[in-house]
Order: C-alpha cells, then structure tokens, then sequence
C-alpha cells in the first residue's frame, strides 16, 4: 500500500480505511436485518399497542449506543469550543499552511511599510500608478475618466465643481451613519445659487482647495448662511459630526480618497468595491490616492 500513503499521506488512509470499515460493518448490519425480515422465526417482546391488528417490537435504545452517542455530543460540543492546546481538541494552534502564508504576508507588507514610510509625493505616485492600473483601471478607466460613465470621472473629482454636481444630484453608497445624501436642489435647497454658495463656503474655508472665485470677505457671510443647510448634517465645521457623514475638511485630499477605499461606494452610477479586505495596504491606498489626485496619466 506504499504507494496509496505516498500519494495521500497516511492521514487520509486512516481516513480511507475507516471509511472501507464503515461500508463493511454497515453491509454486514444490513444484511442479519434481511435475513431477519426473510425468516419466519419471531423473537422479541411485542409492545401492548395495536394499530388494526398490527403490532410493534419493543425496540429500546441499547445502553451502550445511548452512552456512547451522548458522550460523542458532548466530545463534538468541546472539540469545537475548547481552547487550543487542551486534549481532544481540533489544533487550531497548531501549524498550518494557511497560517505560515498569512505570516509571511504579514511580514513582507511590515517590511513594506517601513520601507517606503517616508515615501516622497513623486515616489507614492509612481507606485500608486501600477496600483491603479491593476485595481481601479478596470472600472475607472487608464485614463481616469471612468469609461464614459461607467464609474465616477477621476479626473474631475474633488473639484468644487464636482462637489457642486455631487449635491445637486446627491451622493450615496459609502455608509455613513446619516445614510445618503439625496439630491439636494429642489428638496432642502430651492434654487441652484444658494447651492453654489453653499459649496464655496465648503471649499474655501473648509476643505481649502482650490475655488472656483477667490475667497471674499463681501460674499463669507451670504456663503456661511448657505453653508448652514449643509452644517445639519456636515457640522458648521464641517467634520461630519464625528463620522455621521464624511469629513468634508480632508474633501478633494488623499485622505477622502482613503477613506472612499475603505469604504466602498454602493452609489447612483455603480457599485465600487471596498478595498479594506487587505488587498492594498495604507501605504498602497495613499500611494493610488495620490495618483487619482495628480496629474499623472
Ligand atoms: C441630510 C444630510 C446632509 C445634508 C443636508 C448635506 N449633506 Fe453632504 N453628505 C451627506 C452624506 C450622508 C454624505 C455621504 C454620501 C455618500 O455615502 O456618498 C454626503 C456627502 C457630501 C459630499 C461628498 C460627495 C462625494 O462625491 O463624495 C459633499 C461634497 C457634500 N456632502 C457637500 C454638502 C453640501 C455643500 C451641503 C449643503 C448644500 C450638504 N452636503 C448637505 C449628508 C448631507
Ligand atoms: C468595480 C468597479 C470599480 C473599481 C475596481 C474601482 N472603482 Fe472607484 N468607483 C466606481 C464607481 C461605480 C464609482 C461611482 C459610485 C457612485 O457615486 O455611483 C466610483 C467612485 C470612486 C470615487 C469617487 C468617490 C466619491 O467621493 O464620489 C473615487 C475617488 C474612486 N472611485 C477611486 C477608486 C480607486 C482609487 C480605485 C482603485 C483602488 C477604484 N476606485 C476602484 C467603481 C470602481
């Protein structure tokens, strides 16, 4: 048989030769139970019940069956629960392929991440390049304009004149507590001025990125006043109110783009998977941020 356990390891014979044992008792049962249903000998007490005449053995439970099956439960019961390293119980401590992978993996992305943590801007872009190519370009396109609609246009995002478009046609999917933001023009904001107001004031004092127009002391107020709608859900600070809804200050930053791999976008165009299964690590999701956000294509 040295060529069965080379080939499966004496494991799985022990396996295979329970199994055979399991198929011949199991024949052998079955057939003293023909044999009986054949004969014309009766043996056995019948029970005092009588269905139209017909009446039943008394069949109890042999004691050795009932002790051993119940033992078997409460063996099933502690060989699942147990802690590792007790007798009796599944090794889960013990060595496993699975296991020294994931170590490895574990190891290589420490080694990673401490070997490009100081990574300058031109370094994560480059390398949030190949990211790209291989986990967003599928859907986004190499150019990141998103295959003619058929994920968010890369190129525009963080922009307040994505942002304006984002309020006016509402945004949704990424999770947030608050849920979605529906569109906002003809429900909380009636005309589209205000909502352009309301963006500046988000983009010039909150978020900091570039304006559309010049921050200008004349229009702070009448923008701030706009800006108050938003501040029901966003906070007057506009930090989403302890993650309620996003944090508008890191809005058209790497960080935002971060946070959008975390969570995913089950959105009004499509669908964006989440990316915090382990498949980038935090230097690689900075890196692709960085390249969505540069002018590298
Ligand atoms: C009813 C609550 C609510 C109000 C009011 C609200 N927002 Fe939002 N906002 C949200 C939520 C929730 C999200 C996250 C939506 C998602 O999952 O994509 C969001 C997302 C955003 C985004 C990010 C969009 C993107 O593309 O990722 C911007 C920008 C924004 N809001 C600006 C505003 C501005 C400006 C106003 C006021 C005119 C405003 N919001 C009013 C709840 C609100
Ligand atoms: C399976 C397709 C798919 C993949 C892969 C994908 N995305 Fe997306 N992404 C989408 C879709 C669809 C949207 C638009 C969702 C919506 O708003 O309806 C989107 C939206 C976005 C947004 C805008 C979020 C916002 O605030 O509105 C960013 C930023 C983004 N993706 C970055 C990335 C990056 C970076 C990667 C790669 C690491 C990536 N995506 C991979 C489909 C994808």
């Amino acid at each position: 048989m040295s060529w069965l356990s080379e080939y499966y390891g004496y494991i799985n014979l022990l396996a295979i030769a329970g199994a055979a044992a399991t198929v011949l008792v199991t024949a052998f049962v079955v057939s003293i139970y023909f044999k009986n249903i054949k004969s014309a000998k009766k043996s056995g007490e019948l029970s005092e019940d009588s269905w139209d005449g017909i009446k039943e053995y008394k069949n109890p439970l042999p004691l050795g069956w009932a002790v051993s099956f119940l033992i078997l439960c409460i063996w099933a019961i502690w060989y699942m629960l147990a802690p590792a390293g007790l007798p009796f119980t599944y090794p889960l401590g013990a060595y496993s392929q699975i296991g020294e992978y994931n170590e490895e993996v574990t190891a290589y992305n420490k080694k990673f991440a401490s070997q490009w943590q100081n990574a300058d801007e031109a370094t994560l872009v480059n390398m949030g390049r190949s990211v790209f190519f291989a986990q967003c370009a599928p859907c986004h396109g190499l150019d990141k304009s998103g295959i003619g609609g058929k994920a968010a246009d890369l190129t525009a995002w963080g922009t307040e004149a994505a942002a304006v478009n984002s309020v006016v046609h509402g945004s949704k999917g990424m999770n947030y507590p608050l849920g979605e933001m529906a569109p906002l023009l003809g429900g909380l904001v009636e005309d589209e001025a205000t909502v352009r107001r309301a963006t500046a004031y988000m983009v010039k004092y909150i978020a900091q990125i570039k304006p559309v127009s010049p921050a200008d002391e004349s229009t702070k107020e009448a923008e701030y006043a706009a800006w108050e709608i938003c501040a029901s859900c966003h906070g007057y600070d506009g930090a989403g109110m302890e993650a309620a809804a996003p944090d508008l200050r890191n809005y058209g930053k790497a960080a935002f783009i971060t946070e959008v791999l975390n969570r995913g976008k089950d959105g009004y165009i499509g669908n964006m998977p989440a990316f915090n299964d382990g498949r980038l690590t935090d230097i690689q999701k900075q890196a692709v941020s960085a390249y969505v956000l540069s002018d590298e294509q």
